[in-house]
């Protein structure tokens, strides 16, 4: 066949327009599992290279003198770091301004007047952070291990994280030319770029809507036997596209892609992942959804409901946040102890 040299030109074309998706190689992988069994994940060294300054955890402040009176003798409206001495008290202090608002210092959250003052919203949030961030390290520890979280994990500097959700504003999703687009079927970021239903958030990460999908039976009864369809299937994939994507891994991270559905076969950290969901939905509706009323309405989505937490919140596309940097360890003002939480559920919320 003799193709003349405009058909080459629009071939060469349409090779690179199709390949332009692609990364550039070289690319690592690094094998976890047997030879054969596709365990490997996949790393671009570029994009590590670029977000390395990220994971690193800020220097610690040296240790605080432990002795001397409680915060709780000498200030007059501490509620949660009474117990701590005046020392260690101005250290959390000291660090929770580098970690949140390092360039408009104490004022961010006290009036300069009246230290005791709780008329800032902010110093009301921080209040119920700092419990938030104590719960976290002494009661999932099945998730945090000892590398445990401070404010920095979440925050980076900034007073609002720079990985939060809010619900989509759907009075949107009915228009345009294309109809009804159901909350999917265009590239959303939330679930890596793919045209999956793009808010996994809501069902999976704030309501408890079930994950596993996929059929343990060889016949159906009914559709199949866990009940489940396209749709749902569907949205399943959108929260693994999410949870891949925070961690910046492949799903064989947690899965050995030849059973997806099988726990024998998955690697430890789909367990972690497991406990990591539940965790999740713990901080959104126990600490962050009822402090909704706290915050000013420029702080809240569409739909009035405040910034909430997912995986990429923490993990900011690390397989650990900070890379595993057992930061919090140098933290002991903020280890402990477990918030009592009253354990209600969505439907008991919204009856109240
Ligand atoms: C991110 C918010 C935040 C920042 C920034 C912050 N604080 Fe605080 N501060 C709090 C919270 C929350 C409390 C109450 C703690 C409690 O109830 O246990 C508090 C309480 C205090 C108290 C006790 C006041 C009293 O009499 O009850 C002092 C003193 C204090 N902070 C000093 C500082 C100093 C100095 C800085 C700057 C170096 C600072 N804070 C920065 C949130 C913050
Ligand atoms: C698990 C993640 C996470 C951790 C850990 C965390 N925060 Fe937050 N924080 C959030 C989210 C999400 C918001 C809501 C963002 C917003 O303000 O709209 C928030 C908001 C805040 C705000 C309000 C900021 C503003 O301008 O509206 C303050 C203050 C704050 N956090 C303080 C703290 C302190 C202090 C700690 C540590 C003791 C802490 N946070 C730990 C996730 C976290
Ligand atoms: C960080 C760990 C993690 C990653 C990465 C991950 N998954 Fe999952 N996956 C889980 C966990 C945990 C569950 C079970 C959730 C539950 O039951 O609460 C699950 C469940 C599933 C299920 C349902 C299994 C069943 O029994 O029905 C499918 C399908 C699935 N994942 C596919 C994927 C795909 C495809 C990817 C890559 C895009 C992926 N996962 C990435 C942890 C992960
Ligand atoms: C509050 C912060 C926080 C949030 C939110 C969070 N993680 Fe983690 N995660 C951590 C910390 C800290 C570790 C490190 C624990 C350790 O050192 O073993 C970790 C570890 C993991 C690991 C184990 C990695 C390994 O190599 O062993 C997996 C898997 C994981 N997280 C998945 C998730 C998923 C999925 C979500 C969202 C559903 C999530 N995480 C949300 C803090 C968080």
């Amino acid at each position: 066949m003799n193709l003349n040299r405009t058909t080459w030109v629009a071939m060469i074309l349409v090779g690179a327009a199709l390949l332009s998706g692609c990364e550039r190689p070289p690319i690592d992988t690094v094998q976890t599992g047997f030879r054969g069994t596709g365990m490997e994940l996949v790393y671009n060294p570029r994009t590590l290279e670029k977000t390395e300054s990220l994971h690193q955890a800020p220097a610690a402040l040296d240790p605080a003198d432990k002795s001397g009176p409680r915060a709780r003798q000498v200030y007059q409206n501490v509620k949660v770091l009474g117990d701590l001495s005046v020392g260690e008290f101005t250290r959390v202090m000291v660090s929770m301004t580098q970690w949140i608002a390092p360039e408009q210092g104490c004022g961010y959250c006290h009036n300069l007047q009246n230290f005791a003052d709780d008329s800032m919203y902010t110093k009301v949030v921080a209040r119920r952070m700092t419990q938030m961030t104590q719960h976290l390290n002494a009661s999932w520890k099945n998730h945090v291990a000892d590398t445990g979280v401070t404010c920095y994990t979440c925050h980076r500097g900034q007073a609002v994280p720079n990985q939060v959700w809010f619900a989509p504003d759907d009075s949107k999703l009915a228009k345009g030319m294309l109809g009804q687009r159901n909350g999917q079927n265009e590239p959303a970021g939330s679930v890596g770029g793919s045209s999956l239903p793009k808010d996994p958030f809501t069902a999976y990460l704030q309501k408890d809507t079930p994950i596993r999908q996929i059929s343990q039976t060889a016949l159906p009864q009914g559709i199949n036997s866990t009940g489940s369809s396209t749709q749902m299937t569907e949205a399943t994939y959108g929260l693994m596209m999410h949870m891949s994507t925070g961690l910046g891994v492949n799903c064989a991270f947690c899965h050995n892609s030849r059973n997806f559905s099988d726990w024998k076969q998955s690697p430890p950290q789909r367990v972690t992942a497991y406990h990591g969901i539940r965790m999740v939905r713990e901080l959104n509706n126990e600490f962050i959804t009822p402090l909704t009323s706290t915050f000013p309405r420029n702080r809240l989505g569409p739909k009035g409901d405040v910034a909430k937490v997912n995986c990429a919140t923490c993990h900011q596309g690390a397989y650990k946040p900070l890379y595993g940097e057992p930061m919090a360890k140098l933290y002991p003002e903020l280890q402990g102890p477990a918030a009592k939480l009253v354990k209600t559920t969505l439907a008991d919320r919204a009856t109240k």
